[in-house]
């Protein structure tokens, strides 16, 4: 069926309902709910690839030079879709966001409609006590009244800004003068995520002065290591910092133990950064919240909501335990910019970009909707999950949990078969989405247990699509 476009000329919106004649007047908002309606209803469907040039030229992106009617527009946005892999189906475990929250997706829409950007009160009135309010709350989950902090567009950047402040309140006079070839050391864990070091080639702290400090049995980094560590450098003439502490790791969930870290930092003087852009939000989870203990004496802290939350990425949060910091570090004056109010009303004078996106705003509205109790239960209902993936795994002859899981990571090999090459077929096929993690050098498949409103079927199937996947590999037909 087709309708008309706007403008009643050219190619046009194809509607799939039937209605006959139907005509969709280039309403944006009635397309963008239709092209909504055709993706979720694929959610669960496998969806096969194609090979990226063979995409490429089949689908034909080139902006064109002359305008083209909006229905057509819409169709061509419809054929992307139809090659986007669901993250919000039943056949979606590969990262560390998926789902779908209708909530945080009715405030997303909003922020988009509304179009405004958060970095003065002028600009986006009550957009901006919106979120401040979440800024406050979070950092009272982690223990800080007050406290500072600035929305980032995710997890890396609210690590970028920590380590920002961290390098200038240690190397002193560096914001105004720059970098004067003090040598200087960060300390993670080898288990920390990728953007650490990426940052610390930005920052110009150097990835080679990124130490890697071990961890333990189960993935959290040992205290003693990271006293020998920074004893070294201080011998050395180093100045050591800051500590980035793991609550989550990208592969295992692991918790490195804040209180223990702390001890070392403060002993040290060092500033010590949770990242816990994963696992922070077990804050709100009475249940599990002991994950964290500590945290409250860290000096900054990466939450990101885009991740066990389910709020659309991005929306990711730099919190810091002494309210000054953001503003001591990202201010800049700007008087096109900053016309009224003070620095309190204006978020523009303690973050990172200029113009940004209203992140805050589908967290504060699926805040208003769940409360800390739906958070508390939500979380409850990841490790629910994760407890019924982790019986399948120990009750299969074939299956090999790797490490005891701390959280809702299950690590798992598969007798005779390369975890990765199961990912790889499984995805190939369009079955399933799961990534693959070395741990301890051994290849695993990194099952995530995040999104809550999967059942124990969807688990049970996806089981099937790896016994289905390892046969194949067996049997020397992977495509098969
Ligand atoms: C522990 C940890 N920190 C930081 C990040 C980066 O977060 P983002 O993807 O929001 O930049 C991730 C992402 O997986 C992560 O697992």
């Amino acid at each position: 069926m087709q309708a008309g476009s706007r403008d009643g000329s050219g190619p046009v919106w194809h509607r799939e309902d039937g209605a006959a004649g139907a005509v969709v007047d280039g309403d944006v908002l009635e397309l963008a709910s239709e092209l909504a309606r055709r993706l979720m209803a694929r959610d669960d469907e496998p969806t096969r690839l194609p090979e990226p040039a063979e995409l490429e030229a089949a689908l034909d992106l080139r902006p064109p030079t002359e305008p083209r009617p909006l229905g057509e527009v819409a169709d061509r946005l419809g054929r992307l879709l139809e090659f986007t892999p669901s993250t919000s189906g039943r056949r979606f475990f590969n990262q560390l966001f998926a789902g779908r929250d209708e909530a945080a997706l009715l405030g997303e829409l909003v922020a988009v409609i509304a179009n405004t950007s958060p970095y003065t009160y002028k600009a986006a009135g009550a957009q901006v006590l919106a979120e401040r309010a979440l800024i406050a709350h979070m950092g009272r989950k982690v223990g800080w009244e007050p406290c500072g902090g600035l929305f980032t567009p995710g997890g890396s950047l609210s690590n970028f800004a920590a380590m920002v402040v961290a390098r200038n309140e240690r190397l002193e006079g560096v914001r105004e003068t720059g970098l004067d070839g003090r040598p200087a050391a960060m300390y993670i864990s080898a288990e920390a995520h990728y953007s650490l070091p990426k940052n610390a080639g930005m920052l110009g702290i150097g990835r080679r002065n990124v130490r890697s400090v071990k961890t333990d049995g189960e993935g959290r980094m040992l205290a003693s290591a990271l006293q020998e560590a920074i004893r070294r450098d201080i011998d050395a003439g180093v100045v050591p910092l800051m500590v980035v502490a793991t609550s989550g790791t990208t592969v295992q969930g692991a918790f490195d133990p804040l209180d223990a870290l702390a001890e070392v930092t403060r002993a040290h003087g060092v500033w010590l950064h949770v990242d816990g852009a994963y696992g922070g939000t077990l804050l709100l989870s009475e249940e599990h919240r002991h994950l964290l203990r500590g945290a409250e004496l860290a000096d900054s802290f990466t939450w990101d909501a885009h991740k066990m939350m389910g709020v659309p990425l991005t929306c990711s949060v730099a919190l810091f335990r002494d309210p000054e910091m953001p503003h001591k570090h990202f201010d800049e004056t700007a008087t096109y910019l900053f016309q009224r109010d003070d620095a309190t009303y204006n978020p523009g004078r303690s973050s990172l970009q200029c113009g940004r996106r209203n992140d805050a705003l589908k967290l504060w509205t699926a805040w208003q909707r769940h409360g800390d109790a739906g958070y508390a239960r939500r979380i409850e209902r990841q490790f629910a999950l994760a407890a019924y993936a982790r019986s399948v795994i120990e009750a299969e002859p074939r299956f090999t949990l790797v490490k005891r899981p701390q959280s809702i990571n299950l690590c798992f090999t598969i007798d005779g078969v390369d975890a990765k090459e199961v990912c790889h077929v499984m995805d190939r096929a369009g079955r399933a989405r799961v990534s693959h993690g070395t741990v301890d050098g051994v290849s695993t498949v990194r099952l995530v247990c995040l999104n809550p409103d999967l059942r124990e079927a969807d688990f049970d199937e996806f089981f099937d699509h790896v016994r289905w996947a390892a046969d194949r590999l067996l049997a020397g037909s992977p495509e098969g």
